[in-house]
């Protein structure tokens, strides 16, 4: 087995394991990152596309924003669509000029990746069956098979769990001794497609309809990207792309909207979870991003919540590693917890208030409908959604 040693190891090469890496290097800090997919899985896999203002501006600040002011695209507001009418959540007036771009996670994950790389980052595809030891000692350690099939340790001062949902590191804060996990089931599923075909609107659109949720969004002035709620034990070979336009038009279409059809290309069908694990610090191991929570996708917080986690995280490490001093290491819960409460809290909130409930009767409609009335009408409920949508300030 050989050996080597790094100051933060780190599992994970998804958005919070990467920006972590970076930040830290701008601190002159040292990681390692171990991801099981390779460059290429992780640079392609689709995801969702909303940046926040705060990661927008911490991507410019930290010299990753080249492609991101190129490509991206503000957006200065979002639509609520309901009684077939638009409702415009207008960011700029509501939030002193914030705004979110658009611009997919995939992307970023391609800038960050070859941003690391650049700065001669050390960042392990492939690997295999990583495991963390001893992190409740100052001598934590990894270790793993490398793409090659050499069996590999590594020797760290800290770790951070960054390894996504379907988590490894999380398993290692002994349960339910130590840690309480919060979770929640919704019995609705979002319907994805990528089209290549011209925008139907300028701002995204998030519509209410008795037929069920849809929302419209996009890529590229040529690449649209649209999801309809189905149920969970729906399957996309239930949906030719006839039936899929015909039930956009549907939910969509009306006073001042009307979709636009192309050629689908991509189809899949997303879950809907919440997920809190407390706390998110178990000795020298450190969780961020979905390996600590998952959010709903209304409203597009899971990537924008990973890297507020890594944002506060990279701060302690940085104080710890120049100081010796870890309280704000060993306040890491303390410090982000409250901000995923929120965005959990705001996602299962634009979540509850525009999908369809599978057992309604018609009060819960009526209900919802009157809940966007008064939350649209009222600058106040305005304001609400526009704040927590671009994103409240970085701790
Ligand atoms: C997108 C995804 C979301 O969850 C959302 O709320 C808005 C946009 C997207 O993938 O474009």
């Amino acid at each position: 087995m050989s050996s080597s040693r790094t100051q933060v190891g780190i599992v994970g090469g998804g958005p919070a394991g990467l920006m972590l890496s970076h930040l830290l290097h701008l601190k002159g800090i040292d990681s390692v990152v171990l991801e099981c997919r390779t460059r290429e899985e992780v640079e392609g896999t689709i995801r969702a596309g909303v940046l926040e203002q705060n990661t927008v501006d911490l991507m410019v600040e930290t010299g990753l924003g080249d492609r991101l002011k190129r490509e991206g695209l503000e957006h200065h507001g979002i639509e609520l669509r309901f009684g077939g009418r638009g409702h415009r959540i207008a960011f700029d007036e509501l939030t002193d000029g914030r705004a979110v771009t658009v611009y997919p996670q995939h992307e970023v994950l391609k800038d960050l990746i070859a941003r690391r790389l650049a700065d001669g980052g050390d960042i392990r595809f492939g690997v295999s069956g990583a495991q963390v030891h001893d992190h409740e000692s100052d001598r934590p350690s990894i270790t793993f098979v490398d793409s090659d099939g050499t069996e590999q340790k590594l020797e760290c001062a800290l770790v951070a769990g960054c390894d996504g949902s379907r988590t490894e590191t999380r398993k290692l804060i002994p349960e339910p001794s130590i840690r309480t996990d919060h979770f929640r089931q919704y019995p609705f599923a979002w319907f994805g497609i990528l089209a290549e075909a011209p925008p139907s609107s300028e701002e995204l659109i998030y519509a209410n309809h008795e037929r069920g949720f849809a929302l419209i969004s996009t890529r590229t002035p040529q690449v649209q990207r649209h999801y309809l709620q189905v149920d969970p034990n729906d399957s996309v070979d239930n949906w030719s792309d006839d039936r899929i336009w015909d039930e956009l038009h549907m939910r969509v279409d009306g006073e001042g909207a009307e979709i636009k059809d192309g050629k689908i290309f991509q189809k899949s069908i997303l879950q809907f979870r919440s997920f809190v694990c407390e706390p998110m610090q178990h000795g020298n191991l450190f969780l961020a991003g979905d390996a600590a929570h998952t959010v709903p996708p209304t409203g597009a917080k899971g990537m924008n919540l990973a890297i507020a986690d890594v944002y506060a995280l990279s701060n302690a490490m940085d104080k710890f590693f120049t100081s010796s001093d870890r309280k704000m290491l060993d306040r890491y819960t303390e410090t982000v917890l409250p901000r995923v409460w929120r965005t959990q809290h705001f996602s299962w909130w634009m979540s509850s208030m525009l999908h369809r409930l599978p057992d309604d009767t018609g009060f819960g409609h009526r209900r919802q409908l009157a809940e966007l009335d008064m939350v649209t009408r009222s600058i106040a409920g305005r304001t609400l959604i526009a704040e927590n949508y671009v994103g409240t300030p970085l701790a």
